[in-house]
């Protein structure tokens, strides 16, 4: 089968469904300037996930990890929403039931104007205090990237091992209600995915899941597709490469998304 064709069998697909899902992870915002995490370039090809991204990593070392964030957000302040954000956002017209699912933390789907979003892994622009996993503390506030990152801490996330230039000294900020520390507002490896429930439920009631830019390894996040898949929801996978959920998709569009979703949702027509 030809892309073309491809495409527009999917493109009946999506023109057909009442109860869409879309499914994102880091490669619809690689178009954004946004690194993904295992492909070429990607964050954990480089940095070890359970040196930054764990509850103990944060006790270990919160100012590493502290400046990992820094960094990360730093980097968020010069990125924009692509067209594949926006093609998504549009979908929401023609499908006032669709509802979308990010494994991304960057806030670029909502600033590109898609409003029925579940954000998995949380919020990268939101510091909550730490004592809010036990329910001990419920502060949580906007996070103040200016006041934690220099520009020098744009060169690169920081690193402790092979030693090189210390990162800026970012300890993190004290939680104005109980005095612990504030911490991203992201899921971490090891720790509950709170929305998790909802997404299952979304997907057992699916009739089609549009996945894009995912490598499909993180679970539970991964396991939404094939709830959806399960319960008789077409899939459609859009990735520049195969990936771990290219082998239940009903249609692999390989290329861009910022590239494929507006030739693919643009040309879609309201039902
Ligand atoms: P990955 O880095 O694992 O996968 C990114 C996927 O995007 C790969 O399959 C790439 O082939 C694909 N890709 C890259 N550029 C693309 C483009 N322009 N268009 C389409 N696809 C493209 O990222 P995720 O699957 O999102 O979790 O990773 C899942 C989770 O692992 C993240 O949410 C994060 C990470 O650890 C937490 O932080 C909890």
């Amino acid at each position: 089968m030809t892309i073309e064709s491809e495409m527009n069998a999917a493109r009946s697909w999506i023109r057909e469904c009442e109860r869409p899902i879309v499914m994102t992870g880091a490669g619809v915002s690689a178009e954004s300037g946004v690194p993904t995490f295992r492909d070429a370039g990607g964050l954990w090809r480089n940095h070890r996930p359970e040196e930054l991204a764990t509850p103990e990593a944060f006790d270990r070392d919160p100012e590493l990890v502290w400046s990992f964030y820094s960094w990360r957000r730093s980097r968020l302040r010069h990125c924009e929403p692509n067209a594949g954000h926006f093609a998504i956002a549009e979908m929401e017209r023609s499908h006032p039931d669709m509802w979308l699912v990010t494994q991304n933390v960057d806030g670029l789907h909502r600033r590109a104007g898609s409003s029925r979003v579940v954000e998995l892994h949380g919020d990268i622009m939101i510091d909550r205090c730490e004592n809010a996993s036990d329910g001990a503390c419920s502060f949580e506030r906007p996070a103040r990237v200016s006041e934690v990152v220099s520009e020098e801490g744009e060169d690169g996330p920081p690193q402790r091992e092979p030693p090189q230039r210390e990162p800026p000294q970012c300890e993190p900020p004290r939680c104005d209600q109980c005095g612990g520390r504030l911490r991203p507002g992201v899921v971490w490896f090891g720790e509950p995915v709170p929305a998790i429930e909802k997404c299952f439920e979304l997907a057992s009631a699916a009739d089609l899941v549009l996945v894009v830019g995912t490598s499909g390894v993180v679970e539970p996040a991964a396991s939404v597709a094939r709830v959806a898949r399960g319960a008789g929801a077409k899939v459609i996978d859009v990735n520049i490469e195969p990936s771990m959920l290219t082998e239940i998709a009903d249609s692999f569009l390989r290329g861009a998304s910022a590239e494929i979703l507006p030739r693919l949702l643009g040309e879609s027509p309201a039902r």
